[in-house]
């Protein structure tokens, strides 16, 4: 399979476009003939159904994922505070199987009436209370919710309350970007670099605001994180655009600053949490996310 086709199935399998894979094949019919066209298709499809089963979740995911715990979860499990009306949840996906706990979440009462011997032992444990079938929630959305409590669930930080000093070297290099407008903010409005410069950035920023090469160490990790969290400035349109940066923004922007600053140690991407996939994507297939 060639790269531009490989490109495509990935990108129809963030996005869900049919669109954009047919395109892949028709490329490809023009050079076949018309049976290994076919098998050309079968193994696309193939390829394109695999990925979407093996999928995780993403970020749109993860947020409905969290709302989804607190609406209809928190009312009979705590994550890491102990039994309430059912089980901890924290370490849930650590003790039991991905495919067991699909099967539980949906329809946990055919699970315990099929004898399941863990099942039938929580049921015991736990007998004052049932757990209701969520068979209304989707495999996906399950698999979300799984791959949440797998990322350590509400225990979890938002993404610019991390430490700058856990910030990997694409991190610090996408805060880079952001600064001097070379990708765009999320939501948009003037990048940094049109009023402040950074010593060693890429050349003068605008002066209207102060230099930022010592504003991590100024403010602390924190206290800038925090500082993110508003415009630092009003200005016209961003005040009155529906955010000013995303959280992960911020986060990188804040990395860049403390490398700018002084240095902090650059981390390699580390770990395979799903949480952590986004981090590590690049901004043009975050779009495509
Ligand atoms: C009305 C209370 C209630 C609600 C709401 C509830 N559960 Fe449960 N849950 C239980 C009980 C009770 C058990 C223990 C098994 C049983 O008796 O059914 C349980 C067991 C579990 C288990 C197995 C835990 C283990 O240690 O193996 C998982 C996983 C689980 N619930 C997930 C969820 C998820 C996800 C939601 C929200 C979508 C949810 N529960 C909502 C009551 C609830
Ligand atoms: C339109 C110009 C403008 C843009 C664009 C801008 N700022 Fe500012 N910024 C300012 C001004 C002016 C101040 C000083 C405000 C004050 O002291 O009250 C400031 C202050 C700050 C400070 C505090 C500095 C200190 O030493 O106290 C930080 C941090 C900061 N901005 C970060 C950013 C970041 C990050 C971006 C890009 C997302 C950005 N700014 C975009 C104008 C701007």
């Amino acid at each position: 399979m060639s790269t531009h086709c490989e490109r495509s199935s990935r990108f129809v399998v963030f996005s869900n476009k049919a669109t954009d894979h047919t395109n892949c094949t028709d490329n490809h019919r023009s050079a076949l003939s018309a049976p290994s066209a076919a098998l050309f298709l079968i193994a696309v499809l193939i390829f394109v159904v695999g990925k979407c089963v093996a999928l995780s979740a993403t970020p749109a995911d993860s947020v409905e994922a969290k709302t989804i715990f607190r609406k209809r979860c928190t009312v009979c499990h705590t994550f890491g505070k102990g039994v309430k009306v059912g089980p901890d949840l924290k370490g849930v996906t650590e003790r039991r199987t991905r495919e067991w706990l699909l099967r539980f979440i949906r329809a946990s009462s055919s699970v315990i009436q099929a004898g399941d011997p863990i099942a039938t032992k929580l049921f015991r444990e736990f007998k004052q209370e049932r757990m209701p079938d969520w068979s209304d929630l989707s495999p996906k959305q399950v698999v979300a919710i799984l791959d949440y409590f797998a990322g350590d669930g509400p225990l979890q930080k938002e993404p610019d309350e991390r430490d700058a000093s856990t910030a990997t070297a694409g991190e610090i290099e996408m805060g880079r970007q952001l600064f001097s407008g070379v990708t765009r903010l999320n939501y948009g409005g003037r990048p940094c670099h049109t009023c402040h410069s950074i010593r060693g950035g890429e050349s003068k920023g605008g002066s209207l605001g102060p230099d930022l090469t010592g504003a991590y160490f100024k403010y602390r990790d924190a206290a800038l994180t925090d500082f993110l969290r508003r415009p630092c400035f009003p200005r016209e349109p961003e005040s009155s655009a529906s955010g000013y940066l995303t959280p992960q923004e911020s986060f990188e922007l804040k990395a860049y600053m403390a490398k700018a600053g002084g240095s902090i140690p650059i981390r390699p991407p580390a770990s395979r949490n799903p949480a952590n996939d986004y981090v590590n994507r690049t901004r043009e297939e975050r779009r495509i996310l």
